[in-house]
């Protein structure tokens, strides 16, 4: 069975007391572990949407999604929480480091929430930094360090309780182009050497070719899904 499988997904949002808007129609998409793609479409297309509820920060309206064989659709909060903190690890856009952390602190900090020893978590952490390219940045607070660097610390971040799947809204989105590049050859080279799964959400085409495969959606539509050979 793939990683994750989503079956006829559609979500309604409430706007008012009688007034609703679909922004998700029958969505379908099955990803095996390893891949690297992309969501792509234009701003208001549901890409965020989408990415949320692959990621289960929320709950399709109807429809069906498997995570690793669990039946996510129906999950209350808490049982979404822990399935997140089991398979996720998240980047953003706006990185959302905590200030008053270090780079090497920011980092550790999930896997001390996730039970662990401080010396192991920060140890940990530290291999991360370095393997990015950071071992010079360590104890450097978030504004201290350069937008591609912060992003850096954050996927370092993302990555540190060894996750299934990474999901990255717009995460080049804060970078200048070049920038942009470098974090997404980063994730191509994790995806390849760790075989993470990698789920980039962007509205730049430019970046989604970057990808092994591209999903767009229109208007909350999955209109295309096409694999590109290897880059
Ligand atoms: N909580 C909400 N309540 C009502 N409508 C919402 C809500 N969240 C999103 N929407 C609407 O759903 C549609 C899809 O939003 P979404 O954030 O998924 O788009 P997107 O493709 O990520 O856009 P962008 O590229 O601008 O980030 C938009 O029209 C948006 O206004
Ligand atoms: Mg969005």
């Amino acid at each position: 069975m793939a990683l994750l499988e989503a079956r006829d997904i559609s979500k309604i949002y409430k706007t008012g007391p009688t007034t609703y808007i679909q922004v998700l129609y029958d969505i379908s998409l099955s990803i095996n572990q390893g891949e690297f793609l992309s969501i792509t479409g234009k701003s208001g297309s549901g890409k965020s949407t989408l990415m949320h509820i692959l990621g289960c920060l929320d709950t399709p309206t109807s429809g069906e999604y498997y995570l690793e064989d669990h039946n996510v659709a129906p999950m209350n909060s808490d049982q979404l929480a822990h399935i997140r903190n089991s398979f996720i690890g998240f980047v953003f856009q706006r990185f959302h480091l905590l200030p008053d952390l270090t780079a090497q602190e920011n980092v550790a900090l999930p896997h001390l929430y996730a039970g662990n020893q401080e010396q192991e978590s920060m140890h940990r952490a530290a291999q991360l930094l370095a393997k990015l390219g950071l071992e010079q940045r360590m104890n450097h607070y978030p504004n201290e360090l350069s937008g591609g660097e912060q992003q850096r610390v954050a996927i370092a971040r993302a990555l540190i309780n060894d996750p299934a799947i990474i999901l990255a809204d717009e995460p080049t989105g804060n970078l200048d182009s070049a920038t942009g590049k470098k974090i997404m050859e980063l994730f191509s080279e994790l995806n390849k050497q760790h075989h993470v799964t990698i789920i980039i959400v962007t509205h730049d085409p430019v970046l989604a070719a970057q990808t092994d495969r591209i999903i767009t959606l229109l208007d909350g539509h999955l209109v295309d899904d096409k694999k590109q050979g290897a880059i």
